[in-house]
Parts: C-alpha cells; structure tokens; sequence
C-alpha cells in the first residue's frame, strides 16, 4: 500500500507541482493518474522512490515514511518505467534488463537466466537478447522498460506514460499485455497518463487530476462513467 498524506511539492524557483495531495493506494492494484502535462504526475510518480522528495507532507509504503528508506536501496527495490525506455544504448537487451539484478549482487550466470525468462514473461523473443535497443522496434523496447523494471521482483511498479510514444495499435497490445501481467503478478501499479481512455482500460482506479495535482475526480471506471464530473471529458 502507498499512501501520499497531504503531500506537496515545491521546486527551487517556486513552482508548485503538486499541492496537498492525498491518496491511498491498495496493495495489488493498479490505479491511474491521469491529467494533462504540467499537472504533476511525473512528481507525484517520483515521490514514490524519492527521485523527487516532497517538500511537505508525507509518502508511507506499507506504514513507513520513504524518507526513513536509502534512497538508492529503495529506488532499485521499485520498479520504474519510462515513456522512452531509458535503455542503455550500448549494452544489449537482456543485459539492460538485468541491471538491477546485478547491482544488487546477482550473479551474470542468474540474472542472464532471469533475463531470458522475463523476455518471455513480456512476449519478447528469447533470439532478441543479443540486440541492442536500437535494433529494436518503439513497441519491442518499452516491453523491454517493462522486463527490467519486473527484474528485481518489486513490489511497486511506476510506469510514466511508458506507451506515449508508440502507435495506436502496438498502444493498444501493450495494454493488453500490462493487463494479462497484472492478472499474474499482481503488482502495486501506479500508472501516469494523459490519455483517458488508456487510464480507464487499465485503471483498477482512476485519478483524475487538474493542476498542482488537485483531484478533480477519483473512482473505479465504472463508478466515474456512471458519474462523470462535469469537467472530466473522454478521449
Ligand atoms: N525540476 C523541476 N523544476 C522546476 N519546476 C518543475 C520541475 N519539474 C516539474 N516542474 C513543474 O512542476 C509542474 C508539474 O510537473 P510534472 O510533475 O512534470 O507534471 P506532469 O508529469 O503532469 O506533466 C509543471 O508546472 C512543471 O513545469
Ligand atoms: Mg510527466
């Protein structure tokens, strides 16, 4: 369970990102925040690992303040996907996904193995481990963002608007690829997007959020559908 308790985030120069926001969310679901860009997902999104700590206020995992936790033990205990994979470049695919894995003592034997199963965890073929990212497709590289954030077997995943940059139709079966993931592993998922219809696809609960990260509207799908707030379009 994470929980934001009246959090609020301040950058130097005096931009307020995000204002007394508070949320609650359950263990093995995914919710979604969903808002246009500038309405501080992202900041909300990296409260969670303190790549960004709140300026007041507070984020508890499972009861502990995240500001009690090594930043870097923690970051590397979450899972963390990108909109651009943030693959690195020069090392090849099941290498990018066993990072983790090997900073935190794996050998390269067991986490190469972890590598190659994960692959297939994502529907990549094994034959694609030797690749660099480059010599993979948008779509092939964010299941590989996908792959790595699973390979430390965390508990939470984050996912920022991991499928923004691809096509509608490769959109599409990554979602429907997250969603038969999430029915396996059940994961504590925060995903940020800016798409309604990609947030009520995959949203066990949906935030809806307008500026400074103010909740405009929060529910199940079906709950918001059946009662949209007057402000709250789709598509
Ligand atoms: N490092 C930063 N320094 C100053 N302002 C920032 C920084 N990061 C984000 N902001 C500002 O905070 C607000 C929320 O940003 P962000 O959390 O990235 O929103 P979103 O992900 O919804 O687009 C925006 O107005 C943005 O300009
Ligand atoms: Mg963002």
């Amino acid at each position: 369970m994470i929980e934001f308790q009246s959090v609020t985030k301040t950058y130097p120069g005096g931009s307020v990102a995000v204002s007394e926001f508070s949320l609650t969310v359950p263990s093995h679901r995914t919710v979604v925040l969903v808002g246009s860009s500038g309405s501080g997902k992202t900041t909300l999104l990296r409260m969670v690992n303190r790549m960004v700590d709140p300026t007041e206020g507070r984020v508890l995992i499972d009861g502990d303040d995240v500001l009690d936790r090594d930043a870097v033990r923690l970051r590397r205990s979450i899972g963390y996907v990108l909109q651009q994979g943030g693959l690195l470049p020069h090392r090849t695919i099941a290498d990018n996904i066993a990072t983790v894995p090997v900073l935190t003592g794996a050998s390269r034997r067991e986490a190469r193995a972890a590598s190659l199963e994960l692959m297939e965890r994502v529907g990549l073929d094994r034959s694609l481990a030797r690749r660099y990212p480059a010599q993979l497709s948008g779509g092939q590289q964010q299941r590989v963002g996908v792959a790595r954030a699973l390979a430390g077997d965390p508990n939470i995943l984050l996912m920022d608007e991991p499928f923004g940059a691809v096509d509608p139709i490769v959109r599409r079966e990554l979602q429907d690829e997250l969603l038969r993931l999430q029915s396996e592993l059940g994961k504590t998922i925060v995903f940020v997007t800016h798409d309604v219809d990609e947030a009520f696809r995959l949203g066990d609960e949906v935030v809806v959020l307008r500026e400074r990260g103010e909740i405009a509207q929060h529910g199940t799908p079906a709950g918001i559908l059946a009662e949209p707030a007057a402000d709250v379009g789709r598509g």
